[in-house]
């Protein structure tokens, strides 16, 4: 493909941990088969922050490549996107493309180099997405940039680069793909999105379930549902790892255009505030808090609560998760379905809550005030939410079992 492309200077980007493994060595291979001049950056950080953001530009801007290959997990495709668009972008500042109210906001308008992306998580369907996301180390929070011109070019979605996963990872990252189907399928219909944009430049990424999605989401949910499991037990379960590996990219086209809500929006002060979380099976030094464990700590409480707006919606996805609902009431889809999630975290052997985690009852009101600037996927819960609201759901998310 780069070849093809006419690169002549290629950025190659992974995180330490990857550059190591059979996914990065079977990308050299490649570029030295064809003759591909390229540098690589292996310095993303695992859950990426605004500086570990910023020292990637740096390098892109130095580097002035002609394209991109990003090989990695979401934390490596994210820099990616960041990489070559401030490098696209020179004069820009880093806050004008990060989401509003945290930055500017603005409409990306430069063209960007041609970026293939090769996923090597079941997870954040990044290759699909336009959207980056980070640490903002000084407001202690996650925010993003969130364009479709920061889409990659190509996904190259290869399931033989997830079969080193770790068993941890394979979970986390599977959660994230559970997450992204439910969160997206259960979001505000596009219909009730408002206000309009004034102008179709302003058109958010996330705009709300649709019919579109909504086929995405399911068929990534029923995927998940028959494998996620199978692949978290057994690496050599070629026909999970591949199902899920593409769950992912499958769930990526149904969040990245309709979005996701609650889980997502109270994840980011969850991963933001980690104090001395070190999960198991991630070889960082850092604590950090995975996404996808931070996404789907809270979701029992998420759905029981927005269970209100949508609860047919709810009560299938709880059916296809294996709840038997023959005798079910309608009235109760959101607790089926958030008592359908707790069985299924417990058989994974998923920590407690957040209180396995490290906080506690005094940390709510801190998590509260990190979720209310993520009104870029809160305003999609189909159920508007107060700040009382918040509160309770991570109060109910404290302990699960
Ligand atoms: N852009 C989006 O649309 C989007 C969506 C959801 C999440 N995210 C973001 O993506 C990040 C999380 O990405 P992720 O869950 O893919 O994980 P990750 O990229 O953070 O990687 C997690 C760990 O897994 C290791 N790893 C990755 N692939 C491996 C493999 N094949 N074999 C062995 N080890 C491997 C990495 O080295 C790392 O230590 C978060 O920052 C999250 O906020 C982005
Ligand atoms: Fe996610």
């Amino acid at each position: 493909d780069l070849k093809n492309l006419g690169a002549k200077k290629v950025c190659l980007m992974t995180d330490k941990n990857l550059s190591q493994l059979p996914p990065v060595n079977a990308v050299l291979n490649s570029l030295a088969k064809y003759g591909i001049n390229f540098q690589m950056y292996d310095e993303v950080r695992v859950e990426p922050t605004d500086q570990s953001f910023l020292d990637a530009i740096e390098f892109a801007k130095k580097g002035e490549f002609d394209a991109y290959v990003a090989v990695g997990g979401g934390s490596v495709i994210d820099t990616c996107k960041a990489a070559n668009l401030y490098a696209s972008s020179p004069t820009s500042d880093f806050l004008d493309y990060v989401n509003a109210p945290i930055g500017k906001g603005k409409p990306v308008t430069v063209p960007l180099k041609p970026h293939i992306a090769v996923p090597t998580t079941a997870g954040t369907g990044s290759e699909t997405t336009g959207v980056a996301i980070f640490d903002f180390k000084e407001l202690k929070v996650k925010t993003g940039i969130a364009s479709r011109a920061i889409k990659p070019t190509l996904g190259i979605i290869d399931p033989l680069h997830t079969l080193s996963m770790p068993e941890r990872i394979v979970a986390n990252s599977g959660f994230d793909v559970l997450c992204h189907a439910l969160e997206s399928y259960t979001a505000l219909p596009y219909k009730m999105r408002s206000p309009c944009p004034s102008n179709p430049i302003n058109r958010p990424a996330y705009q709300g379930s649709n019919p579109i999605s909504d086929i995405w989401a399911l068929h990534a949910l029923r995927i998940v549902a028959k494998y996620l499991k199978r692949a978290i037990r057994n690496p050599e379960d070629r026909e999970a790892r591949a199902n899920m590996h593409l769950a992912s990219a499958f769930a990526g086209i149904g969040f990245g255009n309709a979005g996701v809500h609650l889980c997502h929006g109270m994840s980011y002060p969850i991963s933001g505030l980690v104090k001395t979380y070190k999960p198991k099976d991630y070889n960082v030094d850092h604590s950090l808090v995975p996404h996808g464990l931070s996404v789907v700590l809270t979701s029992p409480a998420v759905f029981a609560f927005t269970a209100q707006v949508h609860p047919e919606r709810h009560l299938e996805a709880a059916e296809i998760l294996g709840a038997d609902i023959r005798t079910a009431r309608i009235k109760d889809a959101g607790f089926i379905l958030a008592d359908t999630l707790r069985k299924f975290l417990f058989d994974l052997n998923v920590d407690d809550g957040l209180a396995a985690i490290g906080y506690s009852k005094a940390d709510i009101p801190a998590l509260v005030k990190g979720t209310l600037p993520q009104e870029r996927v809160t305003k999609l819960s189909p159920r508007p939410q107060t700040e009382e609201d918040l509160s309770a759901l991570f109060e109910a998310s404290m302990k699960l079992y």
